[in-house]
């Protein structure tokens, strides 16, 4: 029985020493109910008195050697677990670390946005109006008759006869003064349409800012003194504007509007072509006939109007010289902004 104990012991202790040593297994076969050891204890009964004692003594000792032994690789294979998770999972907190790629505006909406600024700041509010407007909203009503020469430099798309993607803003003049009587002070950007091909200052697909005041008593001085406004908040202090005649069917008298050039300050330079003045929009007083046609009395109102491109003020403001740049969305330009 002695050398049967010695055995288990030493059974056990060649077991345990293995790395992956499968420690439940090992306490049932040894310790548990049916376990090795606890045989040998069950067979004490037949010993002799003398021999009992010793025997049980030893068999005491196996156990608490395999006790001690097992809860010992537990604790050693515990740590080997927790050396190797740390391992596998260390982290080198001296990489770089990635930068997030944080978006920006376009720079046509960003330009959009410091003219809407603008205008908000003059107290005008901001309206919109759809793209695919009606023929009556976007040239009957703006006093554009049907065959009126106007029409040609302004050919757009249609879908039908008398539905087409507007081929500018104004039509949110006529929706506006439907809807609202004066006082009126709204601007109004958004995309216009026309048959143009592609070209470095013509794309099918453009952006306009309208602006419409209708109250009493508005005059000529009140648009000059609102573009000037506008004019030097957006290119800087020392920027003059121009009024050179013009016509527009819905507006009366109208006007083409130049900034003078803040690159050479009218020197003549590249960018205004040596003119030393740049166009930006178009204006006017609104025409009797529109206010009628949404109304309104011309005796008791005026009103201006102007138009301008967003494209237009974006390019000139940035020194841009080709309105392809706008649309292809290479990033290494929009990076530039
Ligand atoms: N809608 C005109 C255009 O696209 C611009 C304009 C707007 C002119 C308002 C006068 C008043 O050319």
């Amino acid at each position: 029985m002695k050398e049967k104990l010695e055995q288990i012991r030493e059974a056990a202790r060649t077991q345990l020493a293995e790395a992956q040593a499968d420690l439940e297994a090992i306490r049932i076969r040894y310790l548990g109910k049916k376990g090795e050891l606890t045989g040998v204890l069950r067979g004490m009964g037949q010993l002799s008195a003398e021999e009992r004692p010793k025997i049980g003594q030893l068999a005491n000792e196996v156990r608490e050697y395999i006790e001690n032994a097992i809860a010992e690789k537990a604790e050693a294979q515990r740590k080997d677990a927790l050396e190797n998770k740390l391992k596998n999972e260390r982290l080198d907190v001296t990489m770089p670390g990635k930068a997030p790629e944080i978006g920006k505006r376009h720079p046509l909406a960003q330009i959009q946005k410091e003219m809407e600024d603008i205008f908000v700041g003059m107290g005008f509010g901001i309206v919109e109006g759809p793209e695919v407007e009606y023929d009556y909203y976007n040239f009957q009503a703006l006093n554009i008759p049907e065959n009126h020469p106007a029409r040609d430099t302004q050919d757009t798309f249609y879908i039908t006869d008398n539905i087409l993607l507007r081929s500018q803003t104004s039509p949110v003049q006529v929706r506006t003064m439907e809807k609202q009587k004066p006082p009126i002070r709204i601007i109004s950007p958004g995309r216009v349409y026309r048959s143009d091909a592609v070209d470095a200052t013509h794309s099918p697909l453009f952006h306009q800012l309208e602006g419409l005041v209708v109250d009493k008593g508005i005059t000529m001085g009140d648009l000059k003194g609102t573009l000037e406004t506008f004019a030097k908040t957006m290119f800087g202090d020392q920027t003059q504007i121009r009024f050179r005649p013009h016509h527009f069917p819905f507006t009366e008298p109208s006007a083409e509007v130049d900034v003078s050039c803040f690159v050479c300050g009218g020197k003549g330079c590249k960018l205004c072509k040596g003119e030393g003045w740049i166009e930006i929009l178009g204006a006017g007083m609104v025409h009797p006939n529109v206010l009628r046609g949404c109304g309104i009395d011309p005796e008791e109102y005026s009103g201006f109007a102007f138009g301008m491109g967003i494209e237009r003020v974006t390019m000139i403001k940035y020194g841009i010289d080709d309105m392809r740049y706008l649309y292809e969305n290479d990033i290494r330009f929009l990076n530039e902004f």
